[in-house]
């Protein structure tokens, strides 16, 4: 056989193994904490310290876009049934010009992107933190954009009354009113604001949640009641998650401990909480996300996905190196 003939078929060949692995990914419907996760044209998801709206019948996952460190916006991904995500582009990109507060080589963090009926925009909420100043700035910033996809317009950054924000989340009550729950001074205590009615501020309502020092908020509401994961302050290093659970958002919040169980639950399985996914149309069925970061190279920071128990009154998250959601369909929660 010549030379170039016995090259084709090898590509060939390398070219059919590659497209069966992507079409057996596609294929497979579960999850697969900490592995490897590819969209749709193969390549690896990179959307950390996300979180995940429902819109227009599909989930938006929204995330950190990462180089190896460097933060390069917000990406976003579409997907019907969770498991296959299709790349939807860059939501927010950081700014070329080098005046604007997100311009290049600013950081990104913790994105989420909720949708105000009364105005019909999708909000965006992240952790600002300013080009050279390290993690000094403790802001949040803002930007909206009419299509869920973006690209969304950078509108604002501040301080939520003055207080420093960091790692937080955003949470959409059943009556409309949207929260912003965030790391205060220096990551001592957690606080929640308000915010106003076109999602756009922080109001006067604003209160000290737990004087913990805590990070990575996940917030959700299940049988009228919230629960808050988080975890502590170790940087990228894992730690050991809690949970406080509420009656009334503004509080008190009790603390009810460890939820994770099993390999390496003291150290949340290796990951840090970033969002509890309400499933759409299964009364509660929730999902915990959190991200295995990896500081040498932040985009290959892998993703944990497990389901949230509960059980005689406690929050179970436990460990599973594959699961997919008929484990909702057989579990009597
Ligand atoms: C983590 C935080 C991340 C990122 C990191 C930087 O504690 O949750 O979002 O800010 O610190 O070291």
């Amino acid at each position: 056989m010549r030379k170039h003939t016995l090259c084709f078929l090898m590509m060939l060949g390398a070219m059919v193994t590659l497209t069966s692995a992507y079409a057996q990914q596609k294929m497979e419907k579960s999850f697969k904490p900490s592995e490897l996760w590819h969209d749709t044209d193969g390549q690896l998801i990179n959307a950390h310290g996300g979180g995940i709206l429902y819109a227009n019948k599909k989930y938006y996952w929204f995330g950190e876009k990462r180089g190896k460190q460097v933060s390069q916006g917000v990406t976003v991904y579409s997907s019907k049934d969770l498991y296959a995500w299709k790349y939807e582009g860059v939501a927010l990109s950081p700014d070329k010009n080098s005046e604007s507060e997100i311009t290049e080589g600013c950081l990104i963090e913790r994105p989420k992107v909720i949708y105000n009926k009364k105005t019909s925009k999708y909000v965006m909420w992240f952790h600002l933190e300013l080009k050279g100043k390290g993690y000094a700035a403790a802001k949040v910033g803002v930007a909206v954009s009419d299509k869920v996809t973006g690209p969304y317009k950078f509108v604002d950054s501040f301080r939520p009354n003055g207080n420093m924000s960091r790692d937080m989340n955003l949470f959409v009550d059943d009556d409309g009113s949207a929260y912003h729950i965030y790391s205060s001074d220096e990551n001592m205590n957690m606080r929640i604001s308000k915010l106003t009615n076109d999602y756009l501020k922080a109001t006067k309502e604003d209160k000290l949640l737990f004087r913990r020092q805590r990070e990575a908020p996940a917030i959700f509401k299940y049988q009228k009641r919230y629960y808050l994961v988080s975890s502590g302050c170790t940087g990228w290093a894992p730690n050991e998650a809690s949970v406080h659970m509420a009656d009334n958002l503004f509080g008190p919040w009790k603390l009810m401990g460890d939820p994770m169980k099993g390999p390496n639950a003291k150290s949340t399985f290796g990951g840090q909480s970033t969002y509890v996914l309400p499933l759409v149309g299964k009364k509660d069925a929730f999902i915990f996300i959190a991200d295995k970061w990896n500081p040498k190279d932040l985009m290959d920071s892998r993703y944990i996905w497990l389901p949230v128990q509960f059980i005689e009154g406690q929050v179970k998250i436990e460990w599973m190196d594959q699961w997919n959601l008929d484990w909702f369909k057989k579990t009597i929660l």
